[in-house]
C-alpha cells in the first residue's frame, strides 16, 4: 500500500527515512521551515521525494514523521494546522532537551495534536542503523509504542518497507516514556559505554 508520508526533521533520522520510503514506493513530502535551504535538500534527487512548507506536507499526508528536535514540538504542532485523523510518528529523544512544560515529545504531542494518532518509534537505534540494517545477515528490530493500533500498523508497516526485520510492541501510551528510555539505553552503550554505533537490540526467543 502506497502512502503520503510527511517528513518533518530532515537531518539525520529524517533523511534516511525518506530516502528509504521513497525508494520502497511510498509519496515523501518533506516538510521544512524554508524550502530554498534546509538539511538534507539534497534528498530532492532521490525518488518519490519532494519538499514544500510544513502545513502543505502535513496536509497531503496521511502519516507524518517528526524527526525534529524535541524543543520545537509546539511549534510544529501549530505549523502543521489541522492533524485530524492523520498519524504521527514520534522520533525524537528528549536526551539534552525537552519540550517546554513536558517530560517528552510524545506527552507534548499527545496534549497538543489531540486530533492525530500518535505513535512513538524509529527512536531506539541510531540512524546509522537505519541506514543500514544488516548485521552479519541478520537484520536489526524495531519498536513501537501507542495506543492507537492503527497508528502502530502504519509504524510497523514502515518500518518493513526501511528494512527491519520486524516492529515488536512496547505496549500503549503508558510505555512510550520507556520506549525513549531504551533508546536512552542504546545511546548509553553506544555513546557512554564504547560499544560505538553500529550495535543494535534483537528480540530473541526460545
Ligand atoms: N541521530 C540519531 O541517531 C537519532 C536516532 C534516533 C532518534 N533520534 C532523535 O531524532 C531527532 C532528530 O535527530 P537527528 O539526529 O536527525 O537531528 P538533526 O540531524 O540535527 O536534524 C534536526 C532536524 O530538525 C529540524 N528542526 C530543528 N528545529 C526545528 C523547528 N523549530 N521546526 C521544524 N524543524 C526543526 C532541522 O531543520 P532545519 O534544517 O530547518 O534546521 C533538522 O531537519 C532527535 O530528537 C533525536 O533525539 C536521533
Amino acid at each position: 500500500m502506497k502512502i503520503n508520508i510527511a517528513v518533518i526533521g530532515t537531518g539525520n533520522v529524517g533523511g534516511v527515512l525518506a530516502r528509504k520510503w521513497g525508494q520502497a514506493g511510498h509519496t515523501v513530502i518533506l516538510g521544512v521551515r524554508n524550502t530554498a535551504e534546509f538539511k538534507g535538500k539534497e534528498l530532492l534527487n532521490e525518488k518519490n521525494i519532494t519538499a514544500s512548507t510544513i502545513e502543505d506536507a502535513a496536509k497531503n499526508a496521511a502519516v507524518i514523521l517528526i524527526a525534529a528536535v524535541p524543543q520545537a514540538t509546539a511549534d510544529i504542532v501549530n505549523m502543521m494546522g489541522n492533524v485530524s485523523g492523520k498519524v504521527i510518528i514520534d522520533a525524537m529523544n528528549s536526551v539534552r532537551t525537552k519540550p517546554e512544560d513536558f517530560v517528552n515529545s510524545f506527552e507534548a504531542l499527545k496534549a497538543l495534536a489531540t486530533e492525530a494518532e500518535i505513535v512513538k518509534s524509529f527512536n531506539s537505534v541510531g540512524f546509522n542503523v537505519m541506514a543500514d540494517t544488516n548485521f552479519h545477515g541478520t537484520k536489526a528490530d524495531m519498536y513501537m509504542a501507542g495506543s492507537s493500533t492503527n497508528a502502530k500498523a502504519i509504524a510497523k508497516q514502515l518500518a518493513l518497507d526501511a528494512g527491519f526485520e520486524s516492529c515488536y510492541d512496547f505496549g500503549g501510551d503508558d510505555k512510550a516514556a520507556l520506549l525513549e528510555q531504551f533508546a536512552l539505553s542504546w545511546i548509553n552503550l553506544a555513546m557512554m559505554q564504547g560499544q560505538g554505533r553500529e550495535m543494535m537490540f534483537k528480540l530473541m526467543k526460545r
